[in-house]
C-alpha cells in the first residue's frame, strides 16, 4: 500500500506501481483527466477502471510508448473512455477539454517546461497532479509563480526509492522557504517518517559531495563547498526540529 502523508491506505492500487498508486489516490474524481507522458497508460487505466475518472486522454510524444499505451488500453477494454494522442505536452489538448492533468515520472524541470509551453491549456484546468523525479523545488516555485497553490502532497517508497507527489489548484500560495520548496510545505508539516528519511539521505549525499570538493583546491570548488556546507547546516537544523523528541525516523 502506498503511504500518503497522514494516511496509510490508498483506495486505488495500480498493481505495477506504488508510486502511481500514490498519485492515483491524490487525484480528485474527474470527468476527464489528461495524462501527459502517459507511457504505458497505467494511471488512466487504473483510474478509469476504478471509476474515479469518467474519461481519460493520454498524451505521449514517443511512438513506442504511444503504441504500448494503445495496446494496454485496448486490452483493458477501455478504448471508449481513454483516448490517446501522440504529441508534445499540453499541445494536443483544447482548452477546457480536460478537468485536470497528471504529469508523472518526469524531471521537475521537464514538467515546468511542459506547463510553461501550455499556459492557456493549464489555465483551463481545475487541478494538476504532479509526480516529479527530482527538481521538485523548481516545480513548486514555478507553481507559485504561475498562480497555483499546493493543496495536497504525498510521499511513498518503492524498491528503496522515495517519490513525492503534489496536487495543485489555481490560487495564491504563500512564498516558499528553501526547505519548503525542496521537500514540500505540507509534507514538512506532516513530518512523515519517509520525508525525514529523505532529508537525512539527502544530507548524507551532500556530505559525500563535500568530501570530494574538499580534495580540490580550485576557487570554484571552494565556493561550491561553502554553499553545500551551508545547506547541510540548514537541513540538519531542519531535521532536528522535525524529529519528535526521543524518537527516530526509521521506516
Ligand atoms: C518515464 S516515463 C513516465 C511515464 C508515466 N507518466 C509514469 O509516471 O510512469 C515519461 C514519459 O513521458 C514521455 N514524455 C516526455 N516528454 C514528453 C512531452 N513533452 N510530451 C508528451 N510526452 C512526453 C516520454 O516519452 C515517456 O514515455
Amino acid at each position: 500500500m502506498c503511504k500518503l502523508a497522514g494516511q496509510d491506505n490508498c483506495d486505488i492500487i495500480i498493481p505495477a506501481s506504488r508510486r502511481l498508486s500514490m498519485l492515483a489516490e491524490l487525484i480528485p474524481p474527474a470527468e476527464t483527466l489528461a495524462d501527459i507522458g502517459a507511457d504505458h497508460a497505467w494511471l488512466l487505466i487504473g483510474l478509469a477502471a476504478a471509476g474515479k475518472i469518467k474519461n481519460g486522454i493520454g498524451v505521449e510524444v514517443t511512438a513506442g510508448p504511444y503504441r504500448q499505451a494503445a495496446a494496454n488500453v485496448a486490452a483493458a477494454g477501455l478504448t471508449g473512455r481513454i483516448a490517446l494522442r501522440q504529441g508534445d505536452g499540453l499541445a494536443p489538448l483544447k482548452p477546457g477539454e480536460a478537468t485536470g492533468a497528471a504529469l508523472a515520472g518526469m524531471g521537475g524541470n521537464t514538467i515546468v517546461g511542459i506547463l510553461a509551453r501550455g499556459q492557456d491549456i493549464m489555465a483551463s484546468m481545475a487541478f494538476l497532479a504532479l509526480q516529479p523525479m527530482g527538481q521538485a523545488a523548481a516545480l513548486r516555485r514555478y507553481l507559485r509563480q504561475a498562480g497555483w497553490r499546493i493543496c495536497r502532497e504525498a510521499i511513498t517508497a518503492e524498491r528503496g526509492v522515495r517519490y513525492q507527489a503534489i496536487l495543485a489548484q489555481p490560487g495564491e500560495m504563500a512564498p516558499l522557504s528553501d526547505p519548503e520548496a525542496e521537500f514540500g510545505p505540507l509534507l514538512l508539516r506532516e513530518k512523515s517518517p519517509l520525508l525525514l528519511r529523505e532529508i537525512d539521505e539527502r544530507i548524507a549525499g551532500h556530505r559525500r559531495a563535500l568530501a570530494g570538493l574538499e580534495r580540490s583546491s580550485s576557487e570554484a570548488s571552494r565556493q561550491k563547498a561553502a554553499r553545500i556546507r551551508a545547506r547541510i547546516k540548514e537541513w540538519e537544523a531542519l531535521l532536528l526540529c522535525l524529529i519528535p523528541a526521543g524518537k527516530s525516523f526509521d521506516t
